[in-house]
């Protein structure tokens, strides 16, 4: 999976969705001032910035070297360090919570994964994740332009969790307890379709891989088509995701 790309690259690709769903998916999960919260699959650090905002103690993760030196870079007094959910190198019960925003669907085993935040997370805590909804993701716009020229593609619907339920049936198979699911969705205004588009062909995710394997044909006819159905902009976005929080 391409994370191995510039933090950079990774905010305008999909850090304009990520940081205002940070504030409503943290909202969700229902954390707060003081607790020591794990963020999993930190990324560059959208989830980090809202936790430390307001007031948590925060600790991240994350397999992507690029992104645990931003993190470590953006904020210095946060235990920033590189692993996967699937094997969390910290203490059963070290946390208040543990989030993960965008993760699941990119674990190997998401069960395990949310076994492991859930071992870590301390009796009564909270262990939370959040997954774009498929057919009205962050990503779908583009999917469904996709689409038009390449109906058989696999986009990112069928990923785990990103189905109405299938966050919940996770949690229960990894032992969560009280588990809750709920649609949670963000605005975004793009102004112009060049704004959309450009972090498309940046490589970053099964999005920027797909565009990235087009020939320059393949990838303006592409474009082409986006824009028929987005116009020039300005144009919103509303991106939708699924979001399950449970105790341990
Ligand atoms: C879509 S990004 C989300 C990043 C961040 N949470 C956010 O909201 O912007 C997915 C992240 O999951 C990370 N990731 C992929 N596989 C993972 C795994 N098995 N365990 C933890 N993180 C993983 C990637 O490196 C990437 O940073």
């Amino acid at each position: 999976m391409s994370f191995g790309v510039s933090p950079e690259a990774y905010v305008r690709y999909m850090g304009r969705y990520a940081q205002p769903l940070a504030a409503v998916f943290a909202t969700f999960a229902g954390v707060g001032e003081d607790e020591k919260v794990l963020d999993v699959g930190c990324g560059p650090g959208a989830l980090t910035a809202y936790l430390l905002s307001v007031g948590a103690d925060v600790a991240a993760i994350d397999p992507s070297a690029p992104f645990i030196d931003a993190i470590r870079e953006r904020f210095p007094d946060v235990d920033a360090c590189r692993g996967t959910a699937e094997e969390l190198p910290y203490d059963t019960a070290a946390f208040d919570a543990a989030l993960a925003q965008l993760v699941v669907h990119f674990m190997t085993d998401p069960i395990v994964g949310v076994r492991q935040m859930a071992r870590v997370t301390r009796r009564g805590g909270v262990t939370a994740a959040c997954v774009w909804d498929g057919p009205t993701g962050a990503l779908a716009p583009f999917w469904d332009a996709v689409h038009v020229i390449d109906p058989d593609v696999e986009d990112e619907a069928l990923l785990s969790g990103a189905s109405m339920g299938h966050l919940a049936e996770l949690f229960e198979a990894a032992g969560v307890r009280d588990v809750h699911e709920a649609s949670i969705a963000v605005d975004v205004v793009h102004p112009t379709f060049e704004e959309w588009w450009e972090p498309y062909t940046y490589g970053v995710g099964p999005a920027g891989d797909y565009v990235q394997r087009l020939d320059d044909g393949a990838r303006a006819r592409l474009e082409s088509v986006a824009s028929e159905r987005l116009g020039s902009g300005p144009f919103t976005v509303t991106a939708r995701a699924w979001a399950a929080r449970g105790t341990v």
